[in-house]
């Protein structure tokens, strides 16, 4: 409850639940502000259990009746649940509550959007929906009817029986309360159909809104694909005669992985080639394939608590980047989850956030579905694999898959089943799992006659998680480039252990420059002092295109640096290095696109904070600018050039091969309006039959200072749609000027389309205006207090999104005094709120410290 006293959870007081439940029946009578739920539960006394205490959660519910084995009975109730004297041997616990779903705004439990039911009970939600024991290492074969006046009413598993106004379903998987879902609305099905290795007929559905038919092609194509390629990859089909999967508007996170029934955020899955960008189509494919994936893992192999999330989420992530990397450009996927790596996770883990990717303790379960336990959680797994090699890889699943289905299982689970199939001791690299901590990289490098030595030194900085963090196992890829430009040793694994570790390369001609840390083979930070003409040569030759993309991103970060500290010099060997690399046309466009990404302004103020400096986002923000400039008059010749060359004349695909074409032919029109003015966007705003080509130019002409008309026919052109909305309220944050950045967001508040409940909406403004580092860091502190403003009035109806959106306050003492003056004066306006969620309270509280 919202005044109780803050508690926090261990790891180590783990014990499991005094009763095992034999079966689920769920009865649900659907009203707008009288649900009814009658629930039937046959438990039966845990003989692995110590403490016998019959302990139900529940939250926010109306117990109307309760009965054991028929017998009325009264419960002590709680806020939290109740507690009820029960036989010592199996029996039936009945009981019916009421819940008021039209109230519900905060998106958890049973709740309603746009008229239609839908649940989220991930992690604890299901305690809102019914008096259970609503932990994820209770399992149960659920029975569920549905009764209301809807067209549909979805629930997990196989359909039994539908008839107008009911229905009902069972799910002969076992499953924990978490991955629960019901679904009633007037809704359309756009439906397919997929047959398993096994020869399963499997009926697909994915229901929309009326007027969202036209989305749904995209996502079914990416649903198939993605069922066909678990079976290819990890030999798992799909284990039901039905998938469904839905589009709900309002929703907290990106998509829920419910067993038979994905729940997605409408802005995940719902596309079209006018409405959505290449990202967004990337996006959903990625994101459809996660949920999908969850079903192995997550589903049938399940977590045994929440400390264990990343065991599911960091293989899900994993699995879903192997898949994007099959689908499409593996180097352009991996440099992309590094960029995302490095802003998202990267400051997690090096403020006072920071938690090992296996949590010891928390206090909300819903703040730790973080960057660390998701992003960080599947680097462990990459490094996993690297180490121990692709076949091994296999071997280990297959016997994870074997062990562990229908179990609720640990990270140790995980970590024995690679040493069972490799005979490794994981002891050292299990420290991935339990420290926090961005680890740093140190190398120096001596030559002597025909030898090369690397040293190599790891120091993980303390913080409050892991006050002495010890030495991880490293995986270490390496390769030497000669100085002629050719590869003299191909990629290895160097496999650092220890604090401090030499490695020797013999029979050298001459010293040759290491390309350390290829495909970025572990979440470290790098620090290797080459020179900017080593830097320079590794970008013309590196075989390795991370490592290639890298020498050009540390050019550019270092060119940015020097900028801000002596003014706009640009190495003209760099330049011309970049260029060579964006006129290659033997590179994909889509890599060519990345090269042309400078490193964002937080990135530099990291990188700045990391040399002990003080960032000031106005410095960088200037330098960002003049560090384009630069670009676009020295590259001018040839962004013309390649900006006609890449037009796509085929009609749209959302694929690969034209989505880089279209990157690569935006970052040129974006450096060309800057010098030439914004006729060129304009021309390609009006002709664009796609929203990537629509919005780049958008974003141009909002630059070039002729965004007023633009957006006014945008908008004129899309009021109806409302994930195109939430672009054209997005995009006007994040292409204003940094002085006028919080000034454009409390408009955009006042717009009669501004609906602050519906999380997308929301982020779109505030999402947007955290993440304009000049803006939000104005010295004026209108950012802070704005969005401080805002976070106070969501948290009153929404605190799981407010309460991440409080990380944007994160990294608030790395700023200077007067900054951090105004920073603290909002973290405590906020912390002070009369009856602020357990959520946000927990988050202010570790920001703050
Ligand atoms: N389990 C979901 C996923 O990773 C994320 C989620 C968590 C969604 C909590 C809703 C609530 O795919
Ligand atoms: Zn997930």
């Amino acid at each position: 409850m919202k005044d109780a006293a803050p508690q926090t959870i261990y790891l180590s007081d783990y014990s499991p639940f005094g009763y095992l439940v034999d079966s689920v029946s769920l009865i649900f009578d659907l009203a707008p502000h009288t649900t009814r739920v009658k629930s039937r539960i046959a438990f039966r006394p845990n003989p692995d259990a110590t403490d016998g205490t019959f302990f139900l959660h529940g939250e926010a519910l109306t117990l109307i009746s309760a009965t054991i084995d028929g017998a009325p009975v009264s419960p002590d109730i709680t806020p939290q649940g109740l507690i009820c004297a029960v036989p010592d041997a199996p029996f039936v616990w009945e009981s019916e509550v009421e819940i008021d779903p039209a109230n519900n705004t905060a998106l958890e439990g049973l709740y309603m959007s746009n008229g239609m039911y839908c649940t989220q009970c991930e992690a604890e939600g299901f305690r809102k929906i019914t008096y259970y024991p609503d932990r994820p290492d209770v399992m149960a074969i659920f029975d569920v009817t549905i009764n209301g006046p809807h067209p549909v009413l979805l629930s997990n598993g196989n359909p039994v029986k539908s008839a107008p106004d009911t229905a009902q379903w069972h799910d002969p998987w076992p499953k924990p309360a978490y991955l629960f879902a019901l679904v009633a609305g007037d809704l359309v099905a756009h439906s397919d159909s997929f047959t398993t290795m096994e020869g399963r007929h499997v009926a697909l559905n994915l229901y929309v809104r009326p007027g969202d038919e036209g989305k749904c092609d995209f996502g079914m194509r990416a649903l198939k694909a993605s069922m066909k390629w678990d079976e290819d990859v990890y030999g798992r089909a799909y284990d039901l005669d039905l998938f469904n999967i839905v589009a709900v508007d309002d929703f907290n996170m990106g998509a829920m992985e419910n067993k038979g029934l994905n729940i997605f955020n409408s802005s995940v899955v719902l596309a079209s080639p006018e409405t959505s960008t290449d990202m967004n189509f990337e996006r959903i494919e990625a994101i459809i394939a996660h949920e999908y994936f969850h079903n192995w893992t997550g589903n049938r192999i399940t977590c045994r608590d929440w400390f264990q999330l990343c065991l599911k989420e960091g293989l899900t992530v994993f699995r879903d980047s192997q898949f994007t990397c099959d689908m499409r450009s593996a180097p352009v996927k991996r440099i992309s989850d590094v960029i995302d790596l490095r802003a998202r996770q990267f400051p997690e883990d090096q403020g006072p956030l920071a938690h090992p990717v296996r949590p010891e303790s928390f206090q909300e379960i819903n703040n730790f579905y973080t960057a660390t336990v998701y992003e960080k959680g599947a680097e462990v797994i990459g490094m996993l694999r690297r180490l121990v090699g692709d076949a091994a890889y296999a071997r280990a699943l297959d016997l994870y898959f074997d062990r562990h289905d229908g179990d609720a299982a640990t990270i140790e689970d995980w970590l024995q089943v690679f040493e069972d199939t490799t005979d490794r001791d994981l002891s050292q690299f299990k420290r991935w799992y339990t420290q926090a901590g961005t680890p740093h990289l140190h190398v120096s490098e001596s030559f002597e006659l025909d030898t090369l030595t690397l040293t190599l030194r790891q120091e993980t900085p303390p913080s409050a998680a892991t006050p002495a963090p010890a030495p991880l196992v490293i995986p270490i890829a390496l390769g030497l480039i000669g100085p002629d430009g050719e590869e003299v040793l191909d990629t290895r694994v160097l496999e650092m252990t220890k604090a401090e570790q030499s490695f020797r390369f013999t029979g050298l001609d001459a010293q040759p420059i290491a390309s350390i840390l290829r495909g970025f083979s572990a979440p470290v930070i790098l620090h290797h002092d080459l020179s900017d003409a080593d830097r320079v040569h590794l970008l013309a030759h590196d075989t390795d295109p991370f490592n290639r993309w890298e020498a050009g991103r540390t050019l550019a970060r270092k060119a940015l640096l020097g900028i801000i500290e002596r003014g706009t010099q640009v190495d003209a060997a760099y330049l011309n290095g970049l260029r060579a690399v964006i006129t290659d046309e033997r590179l994909d466009p889509a890599y060519r696109a990345l090269m042309m990404g400078l490193p964002s302004q937080s990135d530099l103020a990291s990188a700045l904070h990391e040399r002990g400096q003080t960032p000031d986002p106005a410095a960088i923000h200037y330098a960002s600018e003049a560090m384009r400039d630069i670009l676009a008059s020295h590259l001018a010749d040839d962004l013309q050039a390649l900006y006609h060359a890449h037009q796509v004349s085929e009609p749209y695909q959302p694929d690969a091969d034209q989505s880089g074409q279209r990157a690569l032919s935006n970052a040129m029109l974006s450096l060309i309006s800057r010098t030439d003015g914004a006729a060129l966007a304009m021309r390609q705003f009006q002709g664009a039959d796609n929203m990537t080509q629509q919005l780049a130019a958008l974003a141009c002409g909002i630059r070039a200072g002729q965004g007023d008309e633009m957006l006014a026919h945008f908008e004129a052109q899309w009021k109806d749609d409302r994930l195109v909305m939430d672009k054209w309220f997005g995009l006007q944050v994040h292409e204003a000027a940094p002085e006028n950045a919080a000034a454009v967001a409390k408009k955009l508040t006042e717009h009669p389309d501004f609906n602050w409940k519906n999380p997308n909406r929301f982020r779109s403004v505030f999402g947007m205006l955290a993440m304009h580092h000049a803006g939000f860091h104005h010295a004026s502190g209108a950012g802070y207090r704005l969005l401080a403003d805002w976070l106070i009035r969501l948290d009153a109806v929404n605190p799981q999104t407010t309460a991440r959106m409080c990380s944007a306050f994160q990294t608030w003492r790395r700023y200077d005094p007067d900054r951090q003056a105004i920073i603290k004066e909002q973290l405590d306006r906020i912390l002070g709120t009369e009856g602020l969620s357990r959520d946000s309270a927990e988050m202010l509280t570790r920001i703050r410290g």
